[in-house]
Formats: C-alpha cells, structure tokens, sequence
C-alpha cells in the first residue's frame, strides 16, 4: 500500500509483468490517467494482439509510452523546439505528443501514419515497468473499444481479465481522464483531444493552439471519434431531455455539485462528481460513476453540463462522444 491507501505492485510483480511484455505478452497497467493495456511497441505481432484483444480497428494508432526523453528521441524524427519546451516542462504527465516517427516504430502502432504519439506516464508503477520491460511500451486504454475507460484495475477485471496475461493493481488513477493530445509536426500546434493536462497551461509555455472543430466524417486524430468513452446504456444532457425521454422510464443522473434537477425527475440513482463543485475531483470521478449507473440496468442516463474552463474540456468532451454514441458495445 502506499501512503494513500492504494495499492503498490512489488517489485517482483512488476518484473513479471515486464518479461510478459519482452516475450511477447500483454499487460495492465495502471497511469495517473487510465488503465493501460501495454505490449512491446517494438513488436509488431504483440501490437497486433492489443488490437485483437480490444476489438479496435486497425486505422486507430497507440500512445507509446516511455520512461526518459532518451527513448522520444529514438522513437522520433528531430524534435523542434516546442516539442521540447513541453517535454521539459509537463512529462511525466498527462501530455501526449503526436510527432514526426523514426524507422523503429513499426506501422501498426502508427496505422501506417508518418507521426507517433509518444507519452510518459507520472505514475511511479507505469515508470518502473517500462524501465524494467528495457522497450517503449504501446498502450491504449484498457477497455473494449468504444466503452468506458477504465480508472480502476477492477473496471480492467470486468472488461478485459480473461484476454490479457497480467493485471497490474496501482488503485484508483488519481485524475481519471485520459492525457491531453497535441500534434507537433512543424505546422500550428494542433489540439487532438482535450485531457488530463488543460489547454490552458499548454498555450502558457508554447503559445497559440490550433483547436479543431469536431467533424463526424473527418476526424483529425484517427481515434478522435465523434462517439466515444460510451456507456451501454443510453445518454442524453439534461437540457435536451424530452417528456418521453422519461416518462416511466429507468433515470440515472450524473451530476456536478448539488443535483439541480430543475425537471423534477424521479432518479432511481445520483452520482455526484464533485460535492465542493471542484473540476479535477469531477474528472477524477467520472468514469467510475458512469461505470456504476451503467450496471444498473437503467433506460438513461441523463447528464448535467460542466463549465467549458480546465479539465471541464475534457468531461464534457467525453459526454458528449457517450451522448453521440452509435456503437454497439459487446
Ligand atoms: O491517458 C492516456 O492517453 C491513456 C493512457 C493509457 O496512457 N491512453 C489512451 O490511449 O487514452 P487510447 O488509445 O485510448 O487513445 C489514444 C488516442 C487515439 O484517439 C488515437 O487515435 C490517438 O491517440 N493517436 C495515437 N497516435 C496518433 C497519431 N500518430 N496521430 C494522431 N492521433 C494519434
Ligand atoms: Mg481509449
């Protein structure tokens, strides 16, 4: 256990766990984002199994996660200046950088793509793995494509246990979305996908950010789905919600601070993500309160609006891929 209560795999588990990835295997790992489901990045047929064990298509590439700026180096081609103000500055953390790739990476952790996304994780265990494992290691997160993604090695359990070779149990991750996503490829820095690391504090060290538009048919990261991070059970925000929506209906509600409930809906469940209405604590909490609403058997699940500032960006972003959702999950 560490000071905080959470669990602490040995060192021996971790060695474990690192000769699973050198031979071939696939590992569980927990981040101060998600879960990870890692193998060698190095290895293109134990890529190819994270893909298999996922159900995720081919066309969307992995994060390879790293251990020191040694390692970004060799998995990339030249790094320019402000790739370089923000390795020193946010890693380990929840920044991932999509930069021009070296030869060494294999095309399925890039789907054939020209750039790599690379990460370091700050969580000592993920650390300690990769350093152990001697090779980068490609992780997404780990939970069947399009659903949830896991924040606690139980949620792992639930979704992927009989499919992988090891679990690495480090607890609850401490911020709960996934790290922010900036493409670096010597045009305008590009906004891939809001997360851990808010926006704000990326343009304080390197200016302007390019932030796309959301476009259904033309995504600028391959992963970068309009649906997404979903639930089984059906979403919809609270401001759009219909009569009928609700009317004898099985109701969840997912809310920030105090439930306004200005509706006057019976709830058959409330989750409340941060009582003291505080943004990380929110993201720190919502996938594990959407995983419990989403095993209740409920009709909806239906979802308060957070503020567009800090890690708002991404808890409504990830709302709204679970409100968009077109994906029969498994
Ligand atoms: O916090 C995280 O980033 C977690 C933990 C496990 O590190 N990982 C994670 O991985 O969220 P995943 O696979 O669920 O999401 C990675 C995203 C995908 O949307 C993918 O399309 C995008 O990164 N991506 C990866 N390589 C890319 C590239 N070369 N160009 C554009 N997008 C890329
Ligand atoms: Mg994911």
């Amino acid at each position: 256990m560490t000071k905080d209560n959470r669990p602490f795999p040995s060192l021996e588990e971790i060695k474990r766990a690192a000769e699973i990835i050198r031979s071939g295997g696939l590992v569980s790992f927990p981040t101060e984002t998600v879960y990870g489901l890692g193998a060698d990045a190095l290895n293109p047929v134990s890529v190819a199994r994270i893909f298999d064990v996922k159900n995720r298509p081919l066309f969307d590439p992995l994060i390879v996660h790293v251990a020191s700026l040694s390692s970004i180096i060799e998995l990339t081609e030249g790094l320019e200046t402000r790739a370089e103000k923000l390795i020193k500055r946010f890693m380990p953390g929840p920044l991932t950088l999509v930069l021009p790739k070296s030869k060494i990476v294999p095309d399925i952790v890039t789907s054939g793509l020209p750039t790599v996304a690379v990460r370091m994780p700050d969580h000592k265990v993920a650390l300690e793995l990769i350093h152990q494992a001697g090779v980068p290691i490609a992780a997404p997160s780990a939970n069947p494509f399009g659903y949830l993604s896991p924040t606690t090695a139980c949620h792992v359990k639930e979704q992927l246990e009989e499919k992988i070779d090891m679990l690495l149990d480090g607890g609850r991750c401490i911020l709960g979305v996934e790290s922010t996503i900036i493409k670096l490829d010597g045009q305008e820095p590009l906004l891939l996908r809001y997360g851990g690391l808010p926006v704000e504090e990326i343009k304080d060290v390197i200016g302007q950010i390019c932030i796309p538009e959301l476009q259904d048919d033309k995504p600028e990261s391959p992963g970068h789905l309009p649906y997404h991070y979903s639930p089984h059970t059906s979403m919809k925000f609270i401001e759009d919600i219909k009569d009928e929506d609700i009317d004898g209906k099985k109701a969840g509600l997912l809310a920030f601070e105090a439930p306004r409930n200005d509706n006057d809906i019976s709830f058959e469940s409330i989750e409340v993500l941060s009582k003291k209405g505080d943004l990380i604590e929110a993201a720190a909490n919502l996938f594990s309160a959407l995983h419990r609403l989403d095993s209740l058997g409920l009709d909806i699940i239906i979802a308060e609006t957070f503020p567009l500032v800090g890690l708002g960006r991404a808890i409504m972003d990830r709302l709204q891929k679970a409100v968009n959702n077109r994906i029969t999950v498994k």
